[in-house]
């Protein structure tokens, strides 16, 4: 027997799927090239058991009540800031996400921005692909140095604690700026010190984003926090877009308040603040941080337990509202 209906919004990697098939009905968007629209979401997911949602789909009370039976919204992301989790708690719906798998992944993505922009990679590809090299030049395409710097890490939770531990290795001393302190051995394994948002910002020459967005965290990053960086220092931001006002950024970096930034997320995702793209300073990504063939294979795997968890009348391992199951 099936254990329900689920609606999966955009096709994920097959083994997730295969997982959901096994077990339960299920019908998938299946439209590669387009992110399905509000409308069509609630067209599918009516009638359903289950959810199976990324993070570019807006989950809200609306497309709950679409589906009185729902009982699990299974996102495939860690960042959950895509779906009004209270409204789901209200109806008794479980709210699952995907910590963990990708935290490496992510970091190493981090560090390949930051890398990027202090280097100039972006620009010397572009440089060299228009046939433009003649030759090594003492003043050709200078970038910053990385090893030796100071990284400030604002967000020191999973994927902020395993940027931190790659600094290591480039003998980098570590701030970090988090609402709470963490854990005293975290910090001397990590050889990472506390900093208060402000200090952390005159003092990092690399500043990297990695807090979830929350109405704390929006435009954490404005006109005032750019201002007291250093001139020489740059922003990543592989978290969400929203943490970052980004006309200010437009504007700091247009000015050269700051040396550059790599942005791997936007404020209004798909679309870009103008000005961002005649930039120089900047590095661009499709919000790929946690894009690789092995990390997104684990994602549609956890996705599919943590659903089928709940349809089971398990606790799925992964709970972002466990006051739900009381
Ligand atoms: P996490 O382990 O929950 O870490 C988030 C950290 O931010 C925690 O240490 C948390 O502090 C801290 N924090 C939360 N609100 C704060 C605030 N108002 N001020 C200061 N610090 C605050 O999450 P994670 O797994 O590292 O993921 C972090 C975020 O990265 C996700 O939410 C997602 O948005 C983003 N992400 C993006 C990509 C991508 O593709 N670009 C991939 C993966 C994740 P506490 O310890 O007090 O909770
Ligand atoms: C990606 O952005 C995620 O939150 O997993
Ligand atoms: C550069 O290629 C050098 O040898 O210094």
């Amino acid at each position: 027997m099936s254990l329900g209906r689920v609606y999966v919004t955009r096709p994920i990697p097959q083994a997730g799927l295969d997982l959901l098939r096994q077990e339960c009905e299920v019908t998938v968007f299946e439209d590669q090239d387009r992110l399905p629209t509000k409308e069509e979401v609630i067209e599918g997911v009516r009638g359903k058991d289950a959810l199976l949602c990324l993070l570019t789909e807006e989950i809200t009370a609306e497309v709950m009540d679409a589906a009185p039976n729902l009982k699990v919204i299974s996102n495939y992301a860690v960042g959950y800031n895509n779906i009004d989790v209270e409204a789901a708690t209200a109806r008794g719906i479980v709210v699952t996400n995907t910590p963990g798998v990708l935290t490496e992944t992510t970091a190493d993505f981090a560090w390949a921005l930051l890398m990027a922009v202090a280097r100039r990679v972006v620009e010397a590809d572009r440089f060299t692909r228009a046939g433009k090299f003649q030759g090594w030049g003492p003043l050709l395409l200078l970038g910053s140095d990385v090893y030796g710097k100071c990284l400030g890490v604002i967000g020191m939770g999973r994927i902020g604690q395993a940027i931190a531990r790659r600094a290591r290795g480039f003998d980098m001393r570590v701030l970090y700026y988090n609402r709470r302190r963490v854990d005293p051995a975290i910090e001397n394994e990590l050889q990472a010190t506390y900093a208060s948002l402000d200090e952390l910002l005159q003092e990092a020459d690399y500043v990297v984003l990695t807090v979830p967005l929350t109405p704390e965290t929006h435009h954490l990053i404005g006109p005032r926090e750019l201002a007291m960086m250093k001139p020489t220092a740059y922003l990543i931001n592989p978290a969400r877009g929203p943490v970052v006002d980004e006309k200010a950024l437009v504007e700091a970096l247009k000015s050269r308040t700051i040396a550059g930034a790599a942005l791997d997320v936007f404020e209004e995702e798909p679309k870009l603040t103008p000005g961002l793209t005649e930039l120089d300073n900047v590095v661009l990504a499709p919000h790929i941080a946690s894009a690789t063939t092995e990390t997104r294979t684990k994602m549609a795997i956890m996705a599919a337990e943590n659903l089928l968890a709940v349809l089971r009348n398990q606790r799925p391992k992964h709970i972002v509202n466990p006051e739900v199951l009381k």
